[in-house]
């Protein structure tokens, strides 16, 4: 679906269909006078009785099909003091829904029935737009297309009133455009299934991706991994037939290339079987989703380049299949991490920790970064601890979690801390190694996280995303189908639009 901007008076305003959100026990004519000039024949609309403006309402009104506007799409956004940015999201993502199971070719938004909430009008146009992008996304179909489906919508349009035009407006379609794009990204690589995606053809994605947006890409193959000593991210590996890939994403816009890069680490596993000690067969497809921090890691460079943020930001992609095969690693194997640490395997299925320390210390070892942030589907007991909306956040470094809450909160990305309870260290320690992977099931997501925490050095500001849970979902939402869900870009993209300073 195409967005564009219309600055036209309400008798211009076009369209199959008018989207009107509309806050609760508020006539939509009354309150919204353009709305009236665009359509008059609302006031007398019948149907608009029956419309109270709840949270979720949706009303279709027709007038004349030689109007202008031959039809109104009213969407409830609940009370005016209640209706955030949450709402604003909810109703435009239901209403163009809407709309699509109407076969409707063509929307407008008003952007004056925005103008009047709280929450600041360029930032709900963002939320807007973003909003509707995301809500008729489906991931590509490997299926025929069904017949009996109507033509999805062409394009939206936000309309401004020329008289009262937010000074940023523009820019604030463009970056909801660019953010709901990179999300639409990160879902599609989740969903692909693993016999499609690699890591050789991630990292050939990746390739692509940067070439088209201007990043720079460097992909380590396994020899050069073998050479800059990634013994866990190869371990890993070790078990497939496809072997593991470390990508290198980087944006440094002219001035900033020898800035201190703030630094992106997101999970690359392919499909994560469990290895030897393999996952029980439900929901085990699910796992070809096992590369969500990556493909946020990736979608999130590519939008930080669209939209030209000034600042140096690095992405870190660290992908391998964990499978069983002949050569997979045991439980007892000893390897050596990057860091020269010897790690004993406990359980093949914490792989995630295995390929995350190889990629932080190799982000330690070559630059000099200004904040590092792992974003991982890591343990299915954060998803247990936290539940299906909140991801986990660990770090020791106040400021960058309010950051990071900050950035994710304005997107609908909510993170809860968990602690790094040093205490629980000792549970990592091997009789035979340095350092021993996996501890018990309680305190799963903690014990993880303490793993990863040995690995980064004490003056690194860093933080640990933990989106098991939250990267996938089973129940289709106004803004998210079944599947994958991208959660953590927009935070991300946040994050670094805004800095870590
Ligand atoms: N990829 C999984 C975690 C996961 C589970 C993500 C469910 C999304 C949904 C991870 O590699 C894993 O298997 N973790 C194990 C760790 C355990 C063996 C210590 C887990 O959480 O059970
Ligand atoms: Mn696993
Ligand atoms: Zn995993």
């Amino acid at each position: 679906m195409e967005i564009r901007v219309q600055n036209l008076g309400p008798e211009q305003w076009h369209g199959d269909v008018l989207l009107a959100p509309a806050c609760k026990g508020e006539s939509l004519p009354q309150s919204c006078p353009a709305l009236d000039r665009a359509a008059p024949w609302l006031s007398v609309a019948p149907g608009l009785r029956d419309f109270a403006g709840k949270d979720g309402e949706l009303a279709l009104l027709h007038g004349h099909p030689e109007l202008a506007v031959p039809r109104v799409l009213a969407v409830g956004l609940g009370s005016r003091s209640q209706a955030d940015a949450a709402c604003v999201r909810r109703a435009v993502a239901s209403g163009l829904r809407f709309c699509r199971k109407k076969g409707y070719a063509s929307v407008v938004l008003p952007e004056v029935l925005l103008a009047g909430l709280c929450g600041g009008r360029e930032r709900l146009l963002e939320e807007s737009v973003c909003a509707a992008l995301l809500a008729l996304h489906r991931p590509a179909l490997l299926k025929k297309p069904d017949p009996d489906e109507p033509a999805e919508p062409q394009w939206l349009a936000v309309a401004f009133d020329p008289a009262d035009m937010p000074r940023d407006g523009q820019a604030a379609v463009r970056r909801g455009e660019h953010a709901a794009w990179a999300v639409n990204l990160a879902r599609d690589l989740a969903a692909m299934p693993a016999n499609r995606l690699s890591p050789a053809l991630l990292a050939e994605r990746a390739q692509r991706v940067a070439r088209e947006n201007g990043l720079i890409c460097t992909v380590l193959d396994a020899a050069e991994l073998e050479r800059e000593g990634l013994g866990c991210l190869l371990a890993v590996g070790q078990g497939s037939a496809r072997a593991p890939r470390l990508i290198v994403l980087e944006h440094a816009p002219t001035g900033h290339e020898e800035e201190r890069p703030i630094v992106f680490v997101g999970k690359g596993i392919t499909f994560d079987s469990g290895g030897l000690c393999l996952k029980p067969s439900a929901n085990m497809a699910q796992m070809k989703g096992d590369m969500a921090g990556a493909a946020v890691v990736l979608a999130t460079l590519a939008a930080v380049a669209k939209e030209g943020i000034a600042r140096r930001v690095l992405g870190l992609l660290p992908c391998a299949d964990n499978m069983p095969g002949g050569a997979a690693m045991r439980p007892g194997d000893v390897v050596c991490a990057a860091n020269g640490d010897s790690v004993e395997i406990v359980n093949t299925d914490a792989e995630g920790r295995l390929a995350l320390c190889d990629a932080l210390v190799y982000a330690q070892k070559h630059w000099n970064l200004s904040a590092l942030v792992d974003i991982v589907t890591l343990t299915g007991a954060c998803a247990v601890a936290l539940g299906p909306e909140l991801a986990g956040l660990f770090t020791d470094d106040n400021s960058l979690a309010e950051r990071i809450r900050a950035a994710g909160g304005s997107a609908g990305e909510e993170y809860w801390p968990l602690p790094l309870w040093k205490p629980y260290a000792k549970i990592l320690k091997s009789e035979v190694a340095d350092i021993c992977h996996t501890g018990p099931r309680e305190g799963g997501a903690i014990n993880a996280a303490l793993f990863l925490q040995h690995f980064v050095r004490e003056d690194v500001r860093w933080a640990h995303l933990d989106i098991a849970g939250v990267d996938w979902t089973d129940k289709a939402e106004s803004l998210t189908g079944v599947g994958p869900t991208g959660f953590g870009v927009r935070t991300l993209i946040n994050l670094a639009a805004g800095g870590v300073e």
